[in-house]
């Protein structure tokens, strides 16, 4: 059973393809989300670091502080901004970074004289580009920041002259904004998701349909093979005196005795249901090398003398042969190979009596044995 999914293409096609089509859809949407969150962020954030330049940048004494060590007296006007600051929108954390990484003030006094020289954020917003992250505040310099759930992290480089002389970093706890964050995903995801689902459709109704015509055409080219075996072995037959039927009858014993021996363990390997299809669809040409025994021999009501008898046995080599010229215009190896031997050795016997080469037993291959059993 589930070989035979394995093997079946358009279940193999539907499983391969649907993997397919959900990894790029997951990878697309990924990134377009990751991407809307950015741009929204970078939106949202653009007015901070202006805010903050404005101020330090109209108060030259404010640069200073940022040299002095930590707990320093802020100058009044910073002072005053940064503690505005926190009643600016949701922010609820100001920290101002000495450029060694100590903080140097904070709305929350415990965290003064602290150094987080390894944060990255920090790290980065020294080389002079405003950093933002959303998370959950878990960094080791965060624990005043738990409990206010998802924040919003802007680390402000504050630059005289070119150079970074420290960063303001402010907290956000915005609700509206992480539920607009919320709700862009969503769409996202909710277009990227049906994309994938037509994609998906799409590419198996075309397979589809592509595998019906082929499967069609499949089992036209094999009707036509059967009918062309069929009308081969009737040829033969129709010189001979043989009676009623004997190539379908003999086809449905080899057919019984093929499947039955098949079941043992023993044969499961030799007979695998390939080679018993092949054995199956030669058995109807068994005698078709008679086409070259005279019908004088052929239609003889009486005994056949020996020169008569030596005639009609090399039928066994008119039919290999005629087989395998016909395997040899062939560019791939078909079930002819198999017909062939089938046809070469149906009359030899078990005990060596038989002809066309008096084989013995096993030396006898096993499709002609079977074949001889229901010839007989
Ligand atoms: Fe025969
Ligand atoms: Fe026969």
């Amino acid at each position: 059973m589930l070989n035979s999914l394995k093997n079946n293409l358009l279940v193999q096609y539907t499983a391969i393809s649907f993997v397919v089509v959900l990894l790029f859809t997951l990878f697309l949407g990924t990134v377009i989300s990751r991407k809307v969150t950015d741009h929204l962020i970078k939106t949202h954030t653009r007015v901070f670091p202006f805010v903050v330049h404005n101020i330090i940048g109209n108060h030259p004494e404010a640069y200073e502080f940022f040299q002095e060590p930590p707990g320093s007296t802020l100058p009044g006007t910073m002072e005053r901004f940064l503690n505005e600051l926190t009643e600016f929108g949701a922010i609820f954390r100001v920290k101002v970074w000495g450029p060694d990484g100590t903080i140097l003030w904070s709305n929350d006094p415990t965290l003064v004289g602290q150094n987080f020289r390894d944060n990255a954020n920090f790290l980065q917003a020294m080389l002079g580009e405003v950093e933002t992250s959303v998370k959950l505040p878990q960094k080791a310099e965060n624990q005043s920041e738990q409990g206010h759930g998802e924040v919003l992290e802007i680390y402000t480089p504050v630059t005289r002259g070119g150079q970074v002389v420290g960063v303001v970093e402010l907290y956000e706890s915005d609700r509206d904004l992480f539920i607009q964050i919320g709700k862009n995903a969503r769409t996202v995801w909710e277009q990227v998701l049906s994309a994938g689902a037509v994609l998906y459709l799409l590419l198996f109704a075309i397979f589809f349909r592509s595998h019906r015509l082929q499967k069609k055409s499949t089992f036209q080219l094999i009707e036509t093979q059967q009918v062309t075996i069929s009308a081969l072995a009737y040829q033969a037959e129709i010189h001979d005196l043989e009676t009623g039927f004997h190539l379908d009858r003999t086809t449905r014993y080899l057919q019984i005795l093929a499947e039955a021996l098949a079941q043992r363990p023993e044969h499961k390997k030799i007979l695998p249901p390939e080679v018993v299809s092949d054995m199956i669809k030669s058995s109807p040409l068994h005698d078709i090398g008679k086409v070259g025994v005279s019908d004088a021999i052929l239609r003889k009501p009486g005994k056949l003398n020996e020169e008569e008898m030596r005639e009609m046995q090399q039928h066994c080599e008119y039919g290999a042969a005629i087989l395998k010229h016909a395997e040899n215009k062939l560019s791939f190896q078909s079930f002819l190979s198999r017909a062939a031997e089938l046809v070469l050795y149906h009359h030899e016997k078990w005990n060596g009596t038989g002809y066309p080469y008096g084989l013995k037993g096993e030396a006898i291959p096993l499709g002609a044995r079977i074949m001889a059993l229901a010839d007989v």
